[in-house]
Order: structure tokens, then C-alpha cells, then sequence
């Protein structure tokens, strides 16, 4: 069991954009590893969802899912889903307003405005296409894992007051 540091808001590597992965990156052992290392750190600090970029690996790897959370009580059970460079797109045009935190910014829990519903498209670890509508707060999850690819953070999401 490898639990990593996970980067805090103003670390710069935060903020930079991921690499794909590679096809020939697909199924190796390397990848497998990076898989391990960031379920081990989620579990660890209870989150419900890690992008790569927190353990300081630049590469469009995320991991989320949710069992029982003492973070995020409410929440309905995920389960545990790993994506290779994921991409989405909102499934018409509502939008879900809630509370959200981040590994990244502890302490911190602010309103972020979502689309309820999008289109997911992405590989499974072994390069499996994974193409699939998901809604509510695992549509959250995507979307907030997805923005630490892009080097996008809790706070340049707040909904303003
Ligand atoms: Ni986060």
C-alpha cells in the first residue's frame, strides 16, 4: 500500500494540463502501479474521486467511487471506476448547484454549478472503451476529475453569491 502526498492548491504542478496516455501504456505494469498508488491515497484521505496531477504524475488518469464516506455521508454508492483519458459532454442542458470539496483544498467546501448529466467516454485501464450517460453526483465527480486534467481547480469554480 503506497499512500502519496497529494499536492495542495498552490503547488504549481496543479495547474498544468495532463499528457494523454499513451495506447502502448495500456495494460502495463507501470500503469497498474499509478492505478494502486492513487486508490491507496483516495482511501486514505477518504476522498471520493483522484486525478493523477494531485499525486504529482502528469498523465489523464483519474480514479473515483464511493462506498460509505465519512466526507461525503450522503452520497450514493459508486462503484470503485478508473478512466484513461476521459472526456465529456453534458447531456442537455440542466445544471445541479452543490457543495464540493477536493483533496487539494482541504477544508474548503463551495457551490459549484454542474451539468446533471453528461456523456462519458474514456478507456478502462486495459484499454477497454468505456462510452456511457452518468448523472448526479457521479457526473459531479467526473466533471471535478476531469478539471484537474486540465489544471482546473475547486476555486475557479465557485459560483459567485
Ligand atoms: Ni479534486
Amino acid at each position: 500500500m503506497v499512500v502519496r502526498p497529494v499536492l495542495q492548491l498552490c503547488d504549481p504542478r496543479l495547474r498544468q494540463p495532463s499528457a494523454a496516455v499513451a495506447p502502448d501504456a495500456l495494460g502495463t505494469a507501470q500503469l497498474a502501479a499509478l492505478i494502486d498508488d492513487l486508490r491507496d491515497t483516495m482511501a486514505a484521505r477518504a476522498g471520493a474521486g483522484l486525478a493523477a496531477p494531485q499525486i504529482a504524475v502528469s498523465l489523464r488518469v483519474v480514479i473515483f467511487g464511493i462506498t460509505s464516506n465519512p466526507r461525503y455521508p450522503d452520497a450514493p454508492p459508486i462503484p470503485e471506476t478508473v478512466l484513461i483519458n476521459p472526456e465529456w459532454t453534458p447531456v442537455g442542458t440542466d445544471t445541479t448547484e452543490a457543495l464540493e470539496g477536493c483533496l487539494s483544498v482541504p477544508g474548503m467546501r463551495v457551490p459549484v454549478l454542474r451539468a446533471s448529466r453528461v456523456h462519458l467516454s474514456a478507456l478502462s485501464a486495459c484499454g477497454q472503451r468505456i462510452d456511457k450517460e452518468v448523472e448526479g453526483f457521479e457526473a459531479r465527480i467526473v466533471q471535478h476529475e476531469c478539471d484537474h486534467l486540465n489544471g482546473v481547480l475547486l476555486p475557479d469554480r465557485v459560483v459567485s453569491a
